[in-house]
């Protein structure tokens, strides 16, 4: 797509990216091609690490930038045309002429996006996915590319799950006589694996099946423990047989996958909680002021969730940050606008019930949304 965003700059600048890459919690990677082959150093990284910008062929990878700067992720905001369930991070990466990552497919579909410079991409069906041996990267032994494009800043390249690229980074001479950096943004996307998500569906339906029936008062679906019902056979005779699987537990074993699959709204509840978790490497800091529910009572207060929190819904709950909440009427219609939307002003909030205005303060203790005074609505 030429010219996807006319005019685009890029939103961090090269020292800024740097020092994002130096922060604990920001997944980093430098990448550098040398005659002994591909190298690859994981973030954080050391102050004053990254290798001299005259060094041709590196390149440095910043993950999940959306989550650090408030400019990158109002730009993803702009994918949202694609479901949240769907979106995963944007991350950044800066080259040397020369630089990329090599010749490779990636599982998801992606948005390649020319921030500054320009980046040569080839590109192609490949057929035969084998990869390198012995080397840091997934990198093709047989890469066959059969399309090329030069991307400038503001086009834009689309990639299906699977589709074989290298992108290299090419030597930009700005209009100011200076070298353009050449920074490339990429929107990737998410899917779950079908065993991935049997295996933790199926884990989260088994913990859900051992709760009580009685919902605790502030709304969750989490349940109080009760006994769980165990395997017995008081019919079992003495046998000559020892290492042989007794009938009786395989049909309990059937069973309890049977009863922890029966219920459909906890197979959508535990979808929600899954697509809302969060990465390991995610933390909240603590908010800076104290939440004023009187203020949102009041109408003076918008709410925003914060960059990092995933939220979503269906028809019968609301998911946060892998929590669950059931959620029915006025205050589901509240809460999916404000996982929509990502915010809501003062007026919006002058609807919200008591309990709503107590969950939206829990969570907003927890880092997980910010208070603003309605002046302040953006
Ligand atoms: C890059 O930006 O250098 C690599 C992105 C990709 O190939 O997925
Ligand atoms: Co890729």
């Amino acid at each position: 797509m030429r010219q996807a965003i006319p005019g685009f700059q890029p939103l961090l600048s090269r020292p800024a990216l740097f020092k994002l890459a130096e922060r604990e919690h920001v997944e980093s990677r430098l990448i550098t091609q040398q005659a002994k082959g591909w190298r690859m150093k994981q973030g954080p990284m050391a102050p004053r690490s990254m290798p001299p910008l005259s060094k041709e062929g590196w390149t440095l990878l910043v993950q999940g930038v959306d989550m650090h700067d408030a400019n990158v992720h109002a730009l993803l905001q702009q994918f949202r045309f694609v479901p949240d369930a769907r979106l995963d991070d944007l991350m950044i990466s800066f080259a040397t002429a020369g630089g990329g990552v090599g010749p490779h497919f990636d599982s998801y579909d992606v948005f390649l996006l020319q921030a500054s410079g320009r980046r040569r991409w080839k590109i192609g069906p490949q057929k035969d996915l084998s990869l390198q041996q012995g080397v840091p990267l997934k990198i093709l032994q047989n890469f066959e590319p059969d399309e090329e494009f030069v991307l400038e800043a503001g086009d834009m390249l689309y990639l299906p799950p699977r589709y074989a690229h290298d992108g290299i980074a090419e030597a930009t001479v700005g209009s100011d006589g200076k070298t353009a950096d050449c920074m490339t943004y990429s929107i990737g996307f998410r899917a779950p694996g079908q065993s991935e998500l049997a295996a933790e569906l199926l884990h989260r339906l088994a913990e859900f099946s051992e709760d009580d029936a009685d919902p605790p008062s502030d709304g969750s679906v989490r349940r109080a423990a009760r006994q769980p019902r165990m395997y017995h056979d008081p019919a079992q005779a003495a046998t000559a047989t020892p290492a042989a699987l007794p009938a009786g537990l395989t049909a309990f074993a059937g069973q309890a996958v049977h009863e922890a699959l029966k219920d459909p709204l906890a197979l959508a509840c535990a979808l929600g909680e899954y697509m809302t978790e969060l990465k390991p490497s995610v933390w909240f800091e603590e908010p800076l002021h104290a939440w004023a529910p009187d203020a949102v009572k009041a109408g003076q207060a918008s709410i925003h969730l914060d960059a990092r929190t995933r939220m979503m819904y269906d028809s019968d709950h609301v998911f946060i940050n892998g929590e669950s909440y059931r959620a029915k009427g006025l205050d589901a219609s509240l809460m999916q606008r404000l996982a929509d939307q990502r915010s809501l002003s003062a007026r919006e909030l002058r609807k919200a019930s008591a309990s709503a205005i107590a969950l939206l303060g829990d969570w907003h203790d927890a880092g997980w949304l910010q208070q603003r005074p309605s002046g302040e609505d953006i």
